[in-house]
């Protein structure tokens, strides 16, 4: 890159710099110091778990575009998964999808043992596979539907954690990111599964982040609000429901899948070295109490 002296805003680039720029969004320029912060996270080995649609997609490309290798986790969209691979290829990075049902233990177990194989042992795990489950109310519902809940969003993320962890520990190094949801805080009647299960994914991630702290492992949640993808479509499909949601947001819009996949490359990398143990929301204010804008 060539500086015109004198002009520190303007820049003479080669096609192949303007292409880095463009593609590298995870990065800011303070022009006064004349220095560069970069999210950079080349070298590292990240599993994504669900990233074949949805947040997922989204925290796995930002991930390729800040550097990393990543394995794209699906359960039952192999096709949507190998369309993210080729993005991310298409976009110059490097990506492999992997099957296994997370709330399995023998799959989670076979999932981490196939991606040492192709890849080498994980440095970033993002526990992000989860379900909303039905809407259902409790003495009205079917007890395997809440089990089913908990399984995929709390024993899924358990059982990943324990297979990161034997990989990370001894390499004293890591960083597990748990999406948790802004309903680990607010309450969700009809989604007593979901919500439980969120809530002590914001606890395990806790414990877990003390559990580690010695180990150069860190261990964070993002709480999403609510997020446009195909989790929430029947809600954001609908004029009237739309207008319900966006008034329990503080800001006017719905949350976009790149307001995660920004959180999650800067949790992943040494700019968060010192934050473990917490949640990061990302929802636009929705759990500020929205109503109490207006008076009270
Ligand atoms: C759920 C979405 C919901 C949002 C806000 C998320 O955790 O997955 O379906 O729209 O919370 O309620």
């Amino acid at each position: 890159m060539t500086l015109l002296s004198g002009q520190p805003f303007v820049a003479i680039l080669s096609y192949h710099e303007y292409c880095l720029i463009l593609r590298c969004d995870a990065y800011a320029m303070d022009l006064d110091k004349k220095s560069k912060v970069i999210i950079d996270l080349t070298g590292k080995i990240v599993l994504v778990t669900g990233s074949s649609s949805g947040l997922g997609a989204a925290i796995a490309k930002y991930m390729a575009r800040a550097g990393a290798k990543v394995a794209v986790h699906y359960h039952s969209g192999k096709d949507r998964a190998d369309e993210i691979v080729n993005e991310i290829k298409k976009d110059g990075g490097f990506a492999m999808s992997f099957y296994g049902d997370v709330s399995k233990k023998d799959d989670v177990m076979k999932l981490f043992s196939e991606i040492d194989s192709s890849f080498g042992p994980i440095d970033i795990l993002v526990n992000n596979a989860g379900i909303d489950g039905k809407r259902e109310l409790v003495g009205d519902d079917v007890p395997e539907d809440w089990e089913k809940v908990i399984q995929v969003n709390l024993m899924g993320p358990y059982y990943c954690a324990r297979e990161a962890v034997k990989r990370m520990k001894p390499r004293k190094s890591g960083v597990i990111i748990n999406i948790t949801s802004v309903h680990e805080y607010v309450p969700w009647s009809g989604y007593t599964a979901y919500s439980s299960a969120k809530a002590g994914l914001s606890m395990f991630t806790k414990a877990l982040a003390q559990e580690l702290s010695d180990y150069g492992i860190r261990v964070v949640a993002i709480a999403p609000g609510a997020i446009k993808t195909p989790i929430n479509k029947d809600v954001w499909g609908n004029p009237e429901s739309l207008k319900d949601l966006l008034d329990k947001i503080a800001m006017p819009r719905l949350g976009e899948v790149d307001d995660i996949g920004q959180a999650a490359v800067f949790l992943a990398s040494d700019l968060a070295s010192y934050i473990t143990g917490t949640t990061l929301l990302v929802d636009g204010g929705m759990a500020l109490y929205p109503d109490f804008k207006h008076g009270g």
